[in-house]
């Protein structure tokens, strides 16, 4: 296979925006996109950088379902539909994945879905979404901003404990009670600057040059509660396995340990017997396994961690469905 070209698009609102996908051709590799005519799932559309080099692999007769749930995502997709026939569009979950499958008649017919789970550089980089401690904007986060609580209106409303509790369980931050507290004193708060000055004042600063911002664990706990991330990532991988063919492949790409922790257990149960009492006789369908793991976890090479920093974190998991 030829190197992918690196997408750059154009936003709906005008703006360029960049987004490089990481482990590009070691997720076209993994996907191993052989049934030329066949219809492929790209779970997490972004600015389209995997979408267009699956396209590039099939034939004319072949289709990508790409799906989003952030608008400014799903415009790009559509700008993209204009010029190319063979992609279909939906502002859709993860959770949604097997209704919009269904709609298609295509359940169990799906040869290969991708989820590059989190969040997209666009998506960073735009200080209007709020995601970001790097920008001055309004405390959002949300990825599909019509729908659910922001993150400021969640901060400045919920019980401290439970603020503590989500930035320890989501943000594996030592001091999540100390910042809880300190949230709630400053409160109200509405912007991405408040909050990140609220936590750096609680948590001392790395002197190394590579240290992290104090204000990156409980803002990577704040936005992964509001988008509810995680039972996303867990719906979302058994829908998209049950959405595959015999011979199908699901590659998810994630970006931290719990996401890794919790793609790594599901694909597991996918692809070991399970575990039965010794006194019961075992039964010939209780020891058949639907999925079968393709390789152990893949992380990004030296050249793309010299150009893309963001890949550093990135494992990518593939489990490919037998039965
Ligand atoms: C890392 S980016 C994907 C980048 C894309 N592969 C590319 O090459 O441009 C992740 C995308 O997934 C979307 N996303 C994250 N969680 C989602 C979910 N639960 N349902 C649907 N889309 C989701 C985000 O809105 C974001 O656009």
């Amino acid at each position: 296979m030829t190197k992918p070209a690196q997408p750059q698009s154009v936003a709906a609102d005008g703006t360029e925006h960049k987004h490089l996908p990481v482990l590009l051709v070691e997720t076209i590799q993994a996907l191993s996109i052989s049934k030329k005519d066949g219809a492929y799932v790209d779970a997490t559309f972004g600015r389209g950088g995997h979408c267009r080099a699956m396209l590039a692999e099939l034939s004319d007769r072949g289709r990508v379902i790409a799906l989003d749930r952030d608008p400014q995502a799903i415009a790009v997709a559509e700008n993209l539909r204009i010029v190319e026939p063979r992609l279909q569009v939906f502002q859709a979950r993860f959770a949604e994945l097997d209704t919009v499958v269904a709609s298609l008649g295509l359940t169990g017919a799906i040869q290969g879905v991708l989820m590059d789970v989190g969040v997209s550089s666009p998506q960073l980089d735009d200080p209007d979404r709020g995601f970001s401690f790097r920008h001055a904007g309004p405390l959002d986060m949300r990825m599909d901003p019509s729908q659910g609580v922001d993150a400021a209106q969640w901060l400045n409303s919920a019980d401290e404990e439970v603020i503590a509790n989500i930035i320890w369980r989501y943000g594996e931050e030592r001091r999540s009670r100390r910042i809880a507290k300190a949230i709630v004193a400053a409160r109200p708060l509405h912007t991405t600057e408040a909050l990140a000055e609220v936590v750096a004042a609680c948590v001392p600063r790395g002197n190394t040059k590579s240290a992290k911002h104090p204000a990156t664990k409980t803002f990577q706990a704040v936005r992964i509660f509001i988008n509810d991330e995680l039972q996303e990532l867990q719906r979302g991988v058994q829908a998209a396995f049950e959405s595959l063919a015999v011979g199908g492949r699901l590659a998810v790409i994630s970006f931290h340990s719990l996401e890794d922790r919790q793609v790594k257990q599901a694909f597991k149960a996918l692809s070991q017997p399970p575990v039965l009492p010794r006194r019961l006789p075992v039964q010939n369908s209780q020891t058949v396994v639907p999925g079968r793991l393709v390789s152990g976890p893949i992380r990004a090479g030296q050249s793309e961690l010299d150009s893309n920093p963001r890949a550093r974190s990135a494992t990518l998991r593939v489990i490919e469905r037998v039965a």
